[in-house]
């Protein structure tokens, strides 16, 4: 089959691979009718996260047809259409009955868990195309897909909705809801979001659907910024203004009740954190350039809450535990518990009361993936979520 495979810092290309099998009973083969590229995988493309081998497939955001199911799973049937999460959930270990399967214990093999055990003091969850950290799985931007644990993660979707309209409960939706769920909004808040990405555009309409009042958007890229504006937030645009001073501001002097980390590893912005950083990363003194995250716990309001769905992989240097102590925040973060949110969120797609078919600027065939990372990486204003047809 033909598949997007990872070869180096900026070098992604379409090879010819071997087909994906059946290796468990519960797996399933999915032949891929749409995938997406997200902001995750430019970590990827970055060579910011460790442990990728060259020749890995990439890809988390894909759904297709059922081809082949396994005979330990009872559920799926082949002909069937469905979105996959990105998180490879068990559905029966301690986390999983918790629903917490992005933190599930079995879903990354032995052999690759100790890497991440040593790194974040336990094992990592598996993840489709995601290094080696999440089990070194074979992605989902190729034409075919074997899917683990198939009948605890893919949710079918009923004949007659298109691709577009579900694809992104595989990650990005269920994302955006988890970071404003983080939040615990209560009424009257104002909620602030740095990024205004796929993430953290889905979080301004989640946020929104879960009673915040006033949601601010911060970015510097004017289209994504006009996106935040028509889903009904305010904006901020960090190359022009002081992005604390302008939350004071717009909120009385008090601060947002809670901010949104959408941006991650790679933030934006010639500030002297940020570059300090940027070389301690090029020279591999340091990992992760936390410049929003700093940003958001010193803007946030005292006794507020901050929520972090943006990707962090190692260590973070000056980052400013006193003020997240002294002003009682509170922080919630993770990798999406993707399995927990799709009955509801496709409910609410199917009822109309989400759509999120807007952020599509980009539809390429598979082919054309490696120009698909490279205009996502390079022109971000314009290119806001690229889709790929295998
Ligand atoms: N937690 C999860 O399960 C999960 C799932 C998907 C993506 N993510 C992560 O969420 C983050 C965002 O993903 P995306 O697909 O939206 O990525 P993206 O790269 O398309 O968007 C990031 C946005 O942040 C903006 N930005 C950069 N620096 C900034 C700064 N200093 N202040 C404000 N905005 C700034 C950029 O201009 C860009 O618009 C990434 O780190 C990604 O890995 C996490
Ligand atoms: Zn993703
Ligand atoms: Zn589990």
């Amino acid at each position: 089959m033909r598949a997007l495979t990872w070869h180096g810092r900026h070098d992604v290309r379409v090879d010819t691979v071997p087909d994906p099998k059946i290796v468990n009973p519960r797996d399933a083969i999915i032949k891929i009718t749409s995938t997406a590229i997200c902001g995750s995988d430019l970590h990827l493309y970055d060579h910011y996260i460790p442990t990728l081998k060259s020749g890995d497939v990439l890809g988390h955001e894909f759904m297709g047809e059922v081809v082949e199911v396994g005979p330990g799973n009872p559920k799926l049937k082949v002909g069937e259409r469905v979105v996959v999460p990105f998180v490879i959930a068990c559905g029966q270990c301690y986390f999983c009955q918790k629903q917490q399967f992005s933190a599930c214990d079995n879903s990354n093999p032995a052999e690759t868990a100790d890497m991440s055990e040593v790194l974040y003091g336990y094992p990592m969850t598996g993840a489709f195309g995601y290094s080696h950290l999440t089990g070194g799985y074979a992605g989902g931007q190729a034409q075919y897909a074997r899917v683990p644990y198939s009948d605890v993660g893919p949710i079918a979707i009923p004949d007659g909705v298109e691709d577009e309209k579900v694809l992104f409960l595989s990650d990005i939706l269920p994302t955006g809801w988890m970071a404003a769920e983080n939040c615990d909004i209560e009424p009257g808040d104002t909620v602030a979001v740095w990024g205004c990405g796929p993430v953290g555009l889905f979080a301004i309409q989640s946020a929104f659907v879960l009673g915040a009042e006033r949601v601010i958007a911060i970015d510097h890229y004017p289209h994504r910024l006009n996106l935040a504006k028509f889903l009904g937030a305010q904006v901020v645009n960090f190359d022009e203004v002081n992005v604390r001073e302008a939350l004071v501001e717009m909120t009385g002097g008090i601060g947002p009740d809670a901010c949104i980390d959408a941006v991650g590893m790679e933030s934006h912005g010639f500030t002297i954190d940020n570059v300090a950083d940027q070389v301690k990363a090029a020279v591999g003194l340091g990992t992760d350039r936390p410049h929003a995250l700093r940003q958001v716990i010193l803007a946030c309001r005292k006794g507020g809450r901050v929520s972090i769905p943006g990707v962090y992989g190692g260590m973070a240097d000056k980052f400013p535990i006193g003020a997240l102590m002294e002003k009682g925040l509170s922080v919630k973060s993770g990798q999406t518990h993707v399995q927990k949110y799709l009955p509801k969120l496709l409910g609410m797609i199917l009822d109309g009361k989400l759509d999120t078919t807007f952020l599509i600027s980009h539809r390429l065939p598979l082919e054309e993936a490696p120009h698909g990372y490279k205009i996502f990486k390079e022109e971000q204003n314009d290119v806001t979520k690229v889709v790929l047809k295998p």
